[in-house]
């Protein structure tokens, strides 16, 4: 199996407490993993240490087997740019809806054509093509969510991270947006997904993982 992401030893500390110690995971890719465990459990923390976004007091991260962790070494952005994280409280660039999709492919380079044909397809899909022109402070807490995702959507990256995805989303929004990350990512799109939802945890991942204080249950 080939792997979108591993982690080995990894220990994380925080206010002097080890809140993540993953002996050993691995994600073949395109495997759609979800993430459960109680409020506290790690899912959050795994989830950063899975985006090179938290300090490592022991272990390794690789990222489709290439060595990865937080800081600037060459090399890292290039790695970094293969996934995409929506965290659990997902800030927006104060710009429109379309300008915080836009954003991230500037940022990578893509031609104009290119953000514009990925923008228009990925609006629709999530709902957003009436908001495009509105401003991100101006969007519902369940609104700024879909967006976030979005953002990370249009980018199309082969590792997707989700760190709670549907809280605070309706029961309308609820399937859209199951639909959508079953049936709109390529197969070989890596998924890891923290949720509170254990229905939505079989419905959308081939493998649970289960976190308690910081460990993932065997
Ligand atoms: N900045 C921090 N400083 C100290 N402790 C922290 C910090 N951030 C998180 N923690 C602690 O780390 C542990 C794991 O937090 P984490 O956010 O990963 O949990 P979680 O499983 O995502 O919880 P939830 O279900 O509430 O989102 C918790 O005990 C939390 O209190
Ligand atoms: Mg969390």
């Amino acid at each position: 199996m080939s792997e979108a992401l591993r982690l080995e030893g990894v220990r994380v500390v925080r206010g002097g407490r080890t809140v993540l110690d993953v002996s050993s995971l691995r994600v073949g890719i395109g495997e759609r993993i979800a993430l459960t465990g109680p409020v506290g459990s790690g899912k959050s923390t795994l989830l950063l240490a899975a985006a090179g976004l938290v300090d490592l007091a022991a272990g390794q991260v690789l990222l489709f087997g290439d060595l990865f962790h937080a800081g600037r070494a060459p090399g890292l952005l290039a790695l970094r740019r293969r996934l995409a994280l929506v965290a659990q409280e997902p800030c927006l660039f104060s710009t429109t809806v379309r300008g915080n999709l836009a954003a991230g492919l500037t940022y990578r380079g893509i031609s104009r054509q290119e953000r514009d044909r990925r923008c228009d397809a990925w609006l629709p899909r999530l709902g957003l093509e009436d908001l495009a022109g509105r401003s991100a402070s101006q969007l519902s807490g369940g609104e700024r969510r879909l967006v976030a995702l979005a953002r990370a959507l249009v980018l199309e990256p082969e590792l997707l991270l989700l760190d709670e995805p549907t809280t605070h989303l309706d029961r309308a929004l609820l399937p859209r947006v199951e639909t959508l990350l079953a049936d709109a990512l390529p197969p070989t799109t890596t998924v890891l997904m923290a949720t509170h939802d254990a229905a939505q945890a079989v419905r959308l991942a081939g493998r649970v993982l289960s976190l308690e204080d910081g460990r993932l249950e065997a």
